[in-house]
């Protein structure tokens, strides 16, 4: 949520911020700006709305300022506006912050300076940040930026310059911050390294209650004690070509179509052919522990959530575990103690979204084992599990989520196969059927793409609909939230998903002519019931919409559209059963004009609570 970027170095700073805060506009889109120091003087400008405003604002005009820093904002406390919009200054405007995060006592630090005589010119939670150092400031900025964190409640990432000396300070607690060494004397910093890759390979992630102060002879960095903390130096291992769209018109239609490819990377060097079992680098539980474990508790949200709920069936039916799926943000408010026998699996595309965190800081506080299913490599939540796998989907710029969806379901599948073979629960031989199985989907997923001109037709039929029900049995039931929330995300339609069977014990009173119900049907034990679910429904003269194992001619007799999908285990049909729902959502939104990549009130990564 929100971009940071900040300079220091040799060359102007501009160019080099505005382009940085590009790079991050999917995590944030409210307003744009940026504060440099030119000639030992802050120069600021900021706009509202997308960057590009920014970008007209400042055509023609020219920086030499060799120091700046700036900020794409996702609003959290006041209005999108020009007022709102970061940098914010202190009352002397002698201190310039942009800020991601949420300060929780906000209100009353701003009474307070008020009844200083200091004057704030937004309604923004952040603005108190300047005013506050702007109060201890003495001439030296990581000491007031010290004094004045001691003073803050809430999550804070934090880049901050004073007018009148030649550094940038950065801070986090709970939204990250990362530095990017070009040489010594010259950095990048941001809250996310896509900003950074263009630059160097060269970052270095600050912890929680991290400080750091670069100016053109280097860095340093403390913590709130102002002691020294030595943080090492790590490479970027991705290329930057995942920035590009590639000929695509959107990129989450790019991430829709790179599917087959990162279902593959998920599978590739994976399977330990001797103890015919899935292998694993990083999951830092001696095996005898594994058997010792009892229930598993997956935290997430959104997408990630939905992930989970189709890793539930895996691990019980797989490995024997008594599994709770929470929402991260749940789990905070429920009082129960974790102990030996339980296993916490946070799953997060980013690896950033602060409820998941907190709830992993949470479990972590009663020393339990905790599984990492995470893309961002050496993001926040990869680096404080005792364990885990990345999804390896590569970069995912599109706001809704695709490619992480059907990566973190199959890295689940091969980690519940692999726990349930060390648990004694799977045969060999069972588990390699269940692999085999897997290697087939990445051509399958090829398949659905030739089905495209279909549901392109269909989301022409439906494009002006002002509601939607989603409806699937058992695993099938997350593929039909996962479905009606890429619908809500980005084309704004209001969609509901239940289980199947659930909707005559109610939302069956929404059903009219005008409604239309995706079905996404499986032939497995529950096909019976879900025929009957569409004659109810076909009854209230409902739309069947269905997405259909290829061949099915009973469904294709009573539906009113079909989406054909090659045939494959019930336990892989969920990374089947989603492509078509993902097209059809790409498809509506963009038959309805929507900004696709970047929808109305959303942020890639939600890094507040
Ligand atoms: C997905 O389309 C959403 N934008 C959102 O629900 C997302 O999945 C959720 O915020 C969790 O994000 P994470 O996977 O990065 O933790
Ligand atoms: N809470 C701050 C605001 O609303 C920062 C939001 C952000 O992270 O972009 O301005």
């Amino acid at each position: 949520m929100c971009g940071i970027v900040g300079y220091i170095g040799k060359r102007p700073a501009v160019p080099i911020i505005v382009n940085g805060i590009a790079k991050l506009d999917y995590r944030g889109y409210d307003s744009a700006g940026f504060a440099i120091s030119e000639n030992n003087r802050f120069v600021s400008f900021k706009t509202k709305g997308k960057l590009e405003n920014l970008r007209k604002r400042i055509h023609g005009l020219s920086f030499s300022g060799t120091r700046g820093i700036a900020h794409t904002r996702w609003a959290t406390h006041g209005k999108p506006s020009e007022k709102n919009a970061h940098p914010h200054f202190s009352h002397k405007k002698d201190i310039v912050v942009v800020h991601n995060g949420i300060i929780e006592n906000h209100t009353a630090l701003r009474k307070y300076l008020e009844s200083k005589g200091h004057h704030f010119s937004s309604e923004t939670d952040t603005e108190t940040i300047p005013h506050l150092i702007g109060m201890f400031y003495q001439g030296n900025l990581e000491n007031a930026v010290v004094a004045a964190l001691k003073d803050l409640q809430g999550t804070y990432g934090l880049a901050i310059m004073a007018e009148k000396e030649n550094k940038i300070v950065v801070a986090r607690k709970g939204s990250p911050i990362i530095i990017g060494i070009i040489r010594t004397g010259e950095y990048i910093v941001a809250s996310d390294v896509t900003a950074i890759g263009e630059y160097t390979k060269k970052i270095v992630y600050l912890s929680d209650g991290d400080i750091a102060v670069l100016t053109p002879k280097g860095y340093q960095i403390f913590n709130l004690e102002k002691k020294e903390v030595n943080r090492k130096i790590e490479n970027i291992t991705w290329s930057l070509d995942a920035i590009e769209k590639k000929g695509f018109a959107h990129f989450m239609l790019k991430e829709i179509y790179e599917q087959p490819e990162t279902l593959a990377n998920a599978l590739r060097g994976k399977w330990d052919a001797r103890r015919m079992m899935p292998k694993f680098g990083g999951l830092n539980i001696p095996e005898y522990d594994i058997n010792n474990l009892q229930r598993v508790i997956i935290l997430a949200c959104g997408t990630s959530w939905h992930a989970g709920l189709v890793a539930e069936y895996y691990l019980e039916k797989f490995a024997g575990f008594q599994v709770e799926v929470e929402y991260a943000s749940e789990f905070l408010c429920k009082m129960d103690d974790l102990g030996s026998r339980d296993l916490v699996i946070p799953i997060s595309q980013s690896g950033e979204t602060i409820d998941t965190l907190m709830a992993l800081r949470k479990a972590n506080k009663f020393g339990v084992y905790s599984l990492g299913i995470v893309n961002s490599v050496g993001s926040t939540i990869a680096r404080e599990v005792t364990g885990g796998s990345y999804i390896h989907v590569g970069l995912e710029i599109g706001v809704a989520s695709t490619k992480a969806f059907t990566g973190q379901i199959m890295a689940l599948y091969l980690l519940a196969i692999y726990l349930g073979r060390v648990r004694g629960i799977l045969k060999g031989a069972q588990a390699d059927i269940l692999f085999k199985k897997a290697r087939a989907l990445p051509g399958l997923v090829t398949e659905i793409f030739k089905n495209e001109r279909t549901i392109i037709s269909i989301a022409r039929k439906f494009k002006r609909a002002a509601n939607f029900i989603y409806l699937g049995r058992g695993l099938n039931y997350p593929t039909a939230l996962e479905g009606a929330l890429k619908l809500k995300e980005i084309s704004y339609i209001h969609a509901e998903a239940f289980p199947a069977a659930e909707m005559k014990h109610g939302p069956i009173a929404l059903v009219d002519r005008k409604m239309p119900v995706v079905f996404t049907v499986q032939k497995d034990d529950g096909y019976e019931k879900i025929l009957s679910n569409i004659e109810e429904i076909r009854a209230r003269k409902g739309i069947i919409i269905a997405v259909v194992e290829k061949g099915d001619s009973l469904v294709r007799k009573k539906a009113d559209y079909i989406i054909e999908v090659p045939g494959t285990s019930m336990f892989l049909s969920p990374m089947l059963n989603i492509v078509p729902l993902q097209l059809l959502a790409y498809h509506i939104a963009r038959l309805r004009g929507c900004e696709i990549d970047k929808p109305r009130n959303l942020a890639k990564s939600v890094t507040v609570e």
